[in-house]
């Protein structure tokens, strides 16, 4: 998302629209993919962006494979290289990828000639994520400028964080990041955003309320004291809530630890939390990125879409 241009956000999000209606006939396949060959190549695990990403290309009529490549397998460099060689050699028309380490898809779309979409890389980028999210919000709130939208939690090893703060801000939002310091980027004053350590500052008056979970699989060493001190602290309950515009919304990317970055009640509240409408968001901006990565692939024969 670093550097996309609003009208090509605002492109996506409305291509994106017509696909939600698509999903909820009976019939939810069309052809316009037909003949096409989409590969999800994930280096890391992941339940609902592959699956999401799966039942974007079949509703489009592509043929889907699913590559699951247990990360610990994989080293860096020429093995992720080979295997983008191999897969290439395969010609499929979109590759989407999700690896470990920030930048490694950037790397492998270097190599192969086909459209490459990045599933999440490391802590770096997940656009897809910040996309489905913009169109949530968009769906509930009719624009995204002007909006304050508070995102919390861990967002040092947030890949979703990033790719948000980049979408709102071009979109004219307002970031505020909420977290205590130790899970805060170095370099956050770059970022052009807010930065508040209380959830009872960070969350006040804010139109949307953006929770991330505690990613310890990306952590070395201890970054919170116990998570039930990061819940009484940071977790968002109906207490810290009270701070927010009282037709805030609240979300989450998924997957939740209910207890620990979000009371689990909330969580399903149908009248506050729109996390499963993101999901359902999630298989429409799949669709819009893989109909425009192809139409791009079919005027321009060296195809590198990415
Ligand atoms: C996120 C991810 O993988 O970056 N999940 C997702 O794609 N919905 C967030 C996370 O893992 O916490």
């Amino acid at each position: 998302m670093e550097g996309v241009p609003r009208e090509e956000i605002e492109a996506l999000l409305d291509l994106s629209e017509s696909y939600i209606e698509q999903n909820r006939q009976d019939d939810k396949k069309s052809s316009i993919l037909r003949g096409r060959t989409l590969i999800n190549v994930f280096f890391e695990n992941s339940t609902r962006t592959r699956t999401s990403f799966e039942l974007a290309g079949k509703r489009l009529g592509a043929d889907v494979i699913n590559m699951s490549v247990s990360s610990s397998a994989i080293k860096k460099g020429e093995t992720l290289i080979d295997t983008a060689m191999t897969l290439n050699a395969m010609h499929p028309d979109v590759l989407t990828v999700r690896h470990a380490d920030s930048g490694a898809v950037q790397l492998l779309s270097e190599k192969v000639t086909c459209s490459v979409l990045n599933a999440g890389d490391g802590s770096h980028e997940h656009p897809t994520q910040a996309l489905l999210d913009a169109l949530t919000i968009r769906r509930r709130k009719q624009q995204l400028d002007g909006l304050v939208v508070a995102i919390c939690g861990d967002i040092l090893h947030s890949r979703v964080a990033r790719s948000n703060i980049y979408l709102l801000n071009t979109m004219g939002a307002t970031v505020r990041l909420v977290a205590p310091k130790t899970l805060l980027p170095a370099a956050i004053d770059k970022f052009g955003v807010e930065v508040h350590h209380t959830m009872a500052n960070g969350i006040r008056d804010a139109d949307i309320i953006m929770m991330l979970r505690l990613q310890t699989e990306r952590m070395q060493g201890s970054y919170v004291p116990s998570t039930r001190e990061y819940f009484r602290f940071f977790g968002l309950d109906r207490e810290k809530l009270t701070a927010a515009k009282p037709d805030a919304l609240i979300m989450h990317p998924g997957p939740m630890n209910r207890g620990v970055e979000i009371d689990s009640e909330l969580a399903d509240d149908i009248h506050r939390s729109v996390i499963h409408e993101q999901v359902e968001m999630g298989v429409a901006v799949r669709m819009a990125c893989l109909d425009i990565v192809t139409r791009n692939l079919s005027r321009n024969t060296n195809g590198n879409g990415s």
